[in-house]
């Protein structure tokens, strides 16, 4: 099967921007139940970036990722194509990954653009939305033969 290529990469400049801002956004997270701040930004292809964090929830499962926040936010503003989103947490040792149900909204919107997994030092592992959800199920699989 066809690879899609890979999505271009950022310039190292705007990495860095992006990943600034994921951890700024980390600072609002509301997260009383898990004590797990999180922060996301994207980047849409006219250049915008949009961020959010996670917000919890007392019926625990209500609580929206940091990542849904910033895309949904994006997309309720008109803003549907995305370069790259930048996660942050506040784990010394890991970079931060999205978790299943993320991967799929973000798959929503493409699965050819970059998500940059951070540590607070920001330094990044990236991934293609492709790399993140192989074998994914999208939109266009809603209007293929029956
Ligand atoms: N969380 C995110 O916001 N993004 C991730 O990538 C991983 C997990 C949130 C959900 C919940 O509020 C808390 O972190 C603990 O799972």
């Amino acid at each position: 099967m066809a690879q899609v290529p890979h999505a271009s990469a950022l310039d190292p400049k705007s990495i860095q921007q992006l990943v600034l801002r994921s951890h700024e956004a980390k600072k609002f997270a509301y997260c009383p139940y898990s004590h797990f701040p999180v922060g996301a930004a994207v980047l849409t292809t006219d250049e915008r970036i949009f961020s959010g964090c996670n917000v919890e929830n007392c019926v625990y499962p209500l609580g929206v990722c940091a990542e849904r926040t910033a895309i949904q936010k994006a997309v309720s503003e008109g803003h549907k194509d995305f370069k790259a989103i930048a996660i942050a947490s506040d784990l010394q040792d890991d970079f931060i990954s999205p978790c299943g149900a993320c991967r799929q909204v973000m798959r929503e919107f493409g699965a050819n653009w970059d998500v940059y997994m951070t540590k607070p030092d920001g330094t990044y592992v990236v991934q293609s939305v492709q790399e993140l959800l192989p074998t994914s199920f999208g939109p266009e699989d809603l209007h293929k033969k029956k």
